[in-house]
């Protein structure tokens, strides 16, 4: 099979009931992202931060995984070598639904993090300013999720695939944000033939050489199928 690289987006997830963030009734029409999802919001009012998180955070665990979230997992499996997930989603569902070494490269909302000593862990259902963190007991725990203005995790990692890969695919992301809405181009560069899975065009469809519309729960099972039945 070829090296592939496979970024998904909150898309992957929507049919899973986890809201997507600027489609219509999207996260960011409810909520301010300057107010949640900035270092900036957290030192203002970790509170509220957190509270954002915590309903995030059951959203997730009451939520199944889906389809597409199977299908993707089911591709790994079938050559663990020739495939890499990148994903801008902090919900849990490729590895409830199989998926191993899933590159995060906004976070995860199931760890916690110290902004003190950098200390991860499983985070608790509800997490609050006070609580002490478990290595250092300072009361400066966060959720490990990347807010607008740090620095994605796992840069190097995502480079250095996009650098050897064959075909690079993306599912159900608007191709908004920076890097990760980069990742085609950077593909495209390096020789990759590209791919798009998405209910609609995307800000960056123009970059890709394929596209597939539909939901994912029928364009990413179906494209799996296709790439097990070629041996591609
Ligand atoms: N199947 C496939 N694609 C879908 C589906 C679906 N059922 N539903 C929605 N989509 C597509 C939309 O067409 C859109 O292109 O998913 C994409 C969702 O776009 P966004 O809401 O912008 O989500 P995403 O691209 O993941 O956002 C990137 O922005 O706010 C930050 O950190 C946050 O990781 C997030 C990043």
């Amino acid at each position: 099979m070829e090296r592939i690289v496979i970024l998904s987006g909150a898309g992957l997830s929507a049919e899973s009931g986890l809201g997507t963030f600027r489609d219509t009734g999207g996260i960011w029409q409810k909520y301010d992202l300057e107010e949640v999802a900035t270092p900036e919001g957290f030192a203002r009012n970790p509170t509220l931060v957190h509270e954002f998180y915590n309903a995030r955070r059951a959203n997730c665990l009451s939520a199944a995984p889906n389809a597409a979230h199977r299908a993707l997992a089911e591709l790994q499996h079938a050559a663990p070598d020739k495939v890499t997930l990148v994903t801008q989603n902090i919900d849990d569902l490729l590895e409830r639904a199989g998926a191993r070494d899933v590159i995060h490269m906004h976070g995860e909302v199931m760890r916690a993090l110290c902004a003190s000593c950098g200390h991860r862990w499983d985070a608790p259902l509800e997490m609050d300013p006070h609580a002490p963190c478990p290595a250092c007991a300072q009361p400066a725990t966060r959720p490990d999720i990347v807010w607008f203005g740090e620095i994605p995790y796992h840069m190097e990692a995502i480079g250095a695939a996009l650098a050897q890969a064959d075909l690079f695919v993306a599912i159900g992301t608007s191709g908004a944000v920076y890097p990760a809405a980069g990742f085609v181009s950077e593909a495209r560069a390096f020789g990759a033939r590209t791919l798009e899975l998405n209910l609609a065009p995307s800000e960056t469809s123009r970059l890709f050489d394929d596209w597939r519309l539909g939901p994912a729960t029928e364009t990413v099972p179906e494209w799996v199928a296709d790439l097990l039945a070629d041996g591609a």
